[in-house]
């Protein structure tokens, strides 16, 4: 695996994949890697020739009293982890390296930020965007794979791409749990042993408020069964559940042919998301 922390190492090695007509997968990640991201990348190594990965906690897209400082790093283990799985190219810059004069121009995610985690974490979208932009600028992929947990990001990045003709596609691939049904995520590691325990309640709290949505389309009563479920069997603080349509994330849902039932919940020391999206025409 070539591995590189400069942009410029990076453009040459791109140009090199690119000269030999290698179609280019991309997998953005923040590093402390899991099974979530290691079903990205064999999704990519599936249907691409070159697999790039980028590992890059990225400042931008915290906000001042998050977490970005205890964002957990391991940067031997995530290299192991992708020469194991596959990654073809590892880039894995620092902060100046990508952002060396900020203060210019930003990117802004517009109005499917007001919702869920925008909603929550102001200009967290935006940040998510900044980078991206930047990543896909430089890597120029065929193909860039993002998980289903992070669902806004996903809808958000879908539309950039869209809006501004990005020469590449985006692929979903489903969120990957652990055997209880909590999903990976690299913040789980934060999770005391008791809350660890209690994590699984939001899955099946989803559960239980789709189930009763696709039987009764009572949006406000589907979202309480999740509440009181999270509520009755954690020690969490629910930040949001809500009910939308997706990937357009409006409250109307009258002609939503597919739906998102979307919670967050802080733990002590972790902020959790999940969610589970359903087309409500195929159930
Ligand atoms: O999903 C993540 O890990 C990050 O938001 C991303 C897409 C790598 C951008 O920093």
């Amino acid at each position: 695996m070539i591995q590189v922390e400069l942009i410029k190492d990076l453009k040459e090695n791109i140009k090199i994949a690119k000269s030999s007509n290698k179609s280019i997968g991309f997998v953005p990640t923040m590093g402390y890697l899991h099974e979530g991201h290691m079903a990205l990348v064999n999704q990519a190594r599936i249907e691409n020739d070159f697999v790039v990965m980028s590992i890059f906690v990225n400042p931008a897209q915290f906000g001042p009293n998050e977490d970005l400082d205890r964002y957990p790093r391991d940067l031997e283990r995530d290299t192991k982890m992708a020469i194991e799985a596959g990654v073809d190219l590892l880039f894995y810059p620092q902060a100046h390296e990508m952002y060396p004069k900020d203060g210019g121009i930003s990117i802004q995610a517009g109005q499917l930020a007001n919702v869920l985690c925008g909603a929550s974490r102001p200009g967290h979208f935006d940040g998510v965007l900044k980078v991206v932009t930047k990543l896909f600028h430089l890597i120029n992929p065929t193909r860039v794979y993002f998980g289903q947990k992070d669902a806004q990001q996903l809808a958000i990045i879908e539309t950039l791409v869209r809006d501004y003709n990005f020469p590449l596609e985006i692929r979903r691939v489903e969120t990957v749990r652990e055997v209880d049904g909590l999903a990976k995520s690299s913040r789980n590691v934060f999770l005391s042993e008791a809350e660890r325990k209690q994590a699984p309640a939001i899955n099946r709290g989803l559960h239980l408020g789709v189930d009763y949505f696709m039987k009764t389309f009572e949006a406000e009563k589907a979202k309480q069964l999740t509440i009181q479920h999270i509520e009755q069997f954690t020690s969490g603080k629910i930040d949001y559940v809500e009910l939308l349509s997706y990937p357009d994330l409006s409250i109307e849902l009258a002609d939503a042919s597919t739906i998102i039932l979307a919670v967050a919940v802080f733990f002590e020391k972790a902020r959790l998301i999940d969610n589970i999206i359903i087309n409500i025409n195929e159930v």
